[in-house]
């Protein structure tokens, strides 16, 4: 039997987020629908953050309440505080995603918070979740290299791992926002966090910026991560981080893992209908190299 890796599609949210075309609730449900579709069953949705902060995600509350008419599935939220976590949960959600920084600089540009406040917020928010019968997952920021404060030490991202792996978030998630990391960096920080507390409970989200996605990707997995945020037609990007582009592409992330023989119960000709979907939607689609390549391919495999 092949390996399971589980993709997580966070296109709905970190691919949306920075999109210079609006997407209404319903239109963003179509795009989840369509993932779901393909067979991804683990999907962040949207995110719960100031409507003023970020207007295209203003009405994830809408985008919650539309799951119910969608296969089940792991459907998470990103909140960026205590009040995010009380909107999601208000809203059905039952995993949310909640951001730690490797750095000061991106806490205080994201959400107007102190590293280690956010940190603080993040158990307050844990306990709370624990009582209310919620996931948390913890992605921690920057995790690499943060546009304002330069290299992050990995001994800090280490650190916080362990910290809250003991505390008991569902998954801990090293995110390279901007794009910044190279595989080898990849390669010891995961093999470090492996090596401590075993791959079950850690994964890893990176930003195709400089072509180095899919590399990350497949050094993360020579260390045992057997999880990874992609996003659908390679859409996203910070807005609070200069220089983020898009994430890695999900449909270049499947590909590879079904080359390497890995199972990830994704459909390939269905997801690309998804991308496809994303392109329209959005009118913009950045990333994913895949497509170009798989479309004829599959049609070979049908004649
Ligand atoms: N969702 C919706 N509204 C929120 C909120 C949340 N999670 N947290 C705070 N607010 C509202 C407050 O109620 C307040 O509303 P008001 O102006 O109507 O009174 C307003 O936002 C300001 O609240 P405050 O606590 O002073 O926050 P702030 O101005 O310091 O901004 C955040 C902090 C977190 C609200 C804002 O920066 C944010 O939403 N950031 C999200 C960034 C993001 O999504 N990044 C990409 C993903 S990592
Ligand atoms: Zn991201």
């Amino acid at each position: 039997m092949a390996e399971s890796v589980i993709v997580n599609d966070v296109g709905p949210r970190d691919g949306l987020q920075n999109q210079p075309r609006i997407l209404e609730p319903q239109q963003r449900l179509q795009l989840i629908a369509g993932i779901r579709e393909a067979g991804v069953d683990s999907i962040e949705v949207g995110s719960f953050v100031s409507p003023k902060a970020v207007p295209a995600m203003a009405g994830t509350d809408i985008v919650a309440a539309g799951l119910q008419g969608l296969p089940a599935g792991h459907y998470s939220a990103l909140i960026p505080n205590l009040r995010g976590y009380e909107l999601a949960r208000d809203a059905g959600v039952n995993t949310v995603v909640m951001v730690l920084y490797g750095s000061e600089g991106m806490a205080r540009k994201n959400v107007n918070m102190g590293r280690e406040e956010a940190d603080a917020v993040t158990e307050t928010i844990l306990q709370r979740a624990r009582e209310d019968g919620i996931a948390v997952i913890a992605t921690i920021g920057v995790a690499f290299e943060c546009p304002f404060d330069g290299p992050v030490d990995p001994g800090l991202v280490a650190d916080v791992a362990a910290r809250f792996l003991q505390l008991g978030v569902a998954r801990f998630v090293v995110a390279d926002t901007i794009g910044a990391a190279n595989p080898q960096q990849v390669r010891e920080l995961t093999r470090r966090l492996v090596a401590s507390h075993g791959a079950q409970r850690l994964g890893c989200h990176f930003h195709d910026t400089r072509a180095l996605g899919l590399a990350n990707v497949y050094a993360a997995l020579e260390s045992g991560i057997r999880y990874f945020d992609a996003s659908i037609a390679g859409l996203g990007g910070c807005p609070f981080a200069p220089g983020a582009s898009g994430n890695v592409a999900t449909e270049d992330v499947v590909m590879l893992l079904q080359q390497l023989g890995f199972a990830t119960g994704v459909d390939l000709e269905k997801l690309l209908a998804a991308s496809d979907l994303a392109e329209t939607l959005t009118g913009t689609a950045p990333g994913g190299r895949a497509k170009a390549w798989l479309k004829p391919w599959l049609a070979k495999q049908h004649s």
